[in-house]
């Protein structure tokens, strides 16, 4: 089973491809609520996800220590996309996964188009770096698969500078203080239910024809990236930062 989340359709795509190569199932993190997972004979768990301030995302983490595993599992494998660097993410999340009986075998990273944009500092990708990220973790995809199925022990990590400090003190700020209240529809809103309708958490609800957050956002973006008119802003820093989302063409191109 590879079970998974998204916000811009980076980590969907991996996972998906990942998903066809070794044919395996996919459950999508924010709606399995099951508490117990009963890991079947031979079985191979997996998880793919995007870097959030340089380490697994919250809800990945907390769903790994809600659930129950039960069995062993033939093979615990992560997959993560990151703009840049992943820090510490491979040591920290191989630690959660301990903690619950699973032991981690195979981590891979692919570096995707940057999501990332409510901070000073922060900007997307060129459309042609954005191309090329593509371009290579597609050429990587059937190496993955195949040390995916060969239970590969793996450790593909981009760590970059300044790890200690990135996937700690800023990580736990980060986590902490993951809040919605800065979330704006503008003028050019047009009510179309788009922001509701990508939101992976379904925490942006249409009233009166405009969004209103409900105040359990991962800060994923998808309300911002797919927007039609680029009316939703992050605070002062998004404006005139441009959109990003895994659009189903970049799979053939
Ligand atoms: C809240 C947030 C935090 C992020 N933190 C990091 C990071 O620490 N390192 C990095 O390289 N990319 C970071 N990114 C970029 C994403 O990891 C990257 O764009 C990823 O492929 C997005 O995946 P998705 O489309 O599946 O949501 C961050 C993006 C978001 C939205």
């Amino acid at each position: 089973m590879i079970f998974w989340y998204s916000g811009c359709g980076n980590s969907r795509f991996v996972a998906e491809a990942i998903a066809k190569g070794i044919s395996d199932e996919m459950t999508f993190i924010p709606e399995c609520d099951a508490d117990n997972y009963e890991i079947g004979e031979g079985e191979s768990i997996g998880f793919v996800f995007p870097v959030y301030a340089w380490g697994a995302p919250k809800l990945v983490e907390d769903f790994v220590k809600r659930v129950k595993w039960q069995g062993k599992a033939a093979y615990v494998w992560f997959a993560c996309t990151c703009g840049d660097e992943m820090g510490h993410t491979h040591r920290d999340f191989k630690a959660v996964l301990a903690q619950k009986g699973l032991e981690l075998e195979g981590t891979f990273c692919f570096q995707m188009p940057e999501t990332y944009l409510a901070m000073p500092g922060f900007h997307l990708d060129t459309p042609e770096g954005a191309e090329c990220k593509i371009f290579a973790a597609k050429a990587k995809l059937p190496q993955v698969t195949e040390q995916i199925l060969a239970h590969a022990k793996v450790v593909d990590e981009i760590v970059g500078p300044f790890a200690g400090l990135k996937s700690g003190l800023i990580r736990k700020g980060f986590n902490a203080n993951m809040s919605d209240r800065k979330y704006r529809a503008g003028e050019g809103c047009i009510g179309c239910g788009t922001c509701e309708n990508v939101c992976p958490l379904g925490n942006v609800r249409l009233v009166d024809g405009r969004p209103q957050w409900q105040g359990h956002c991962t800060q994923c973006m998808a309300c911002y990236h797919h927007c039609p008119t680029n009316a939703i802003q992050i605070g002062s820093y998004t404006a005139g930062k441009g959109q990003y989302y895994f659009r189903d063409e970049y799979k053939t191109t």
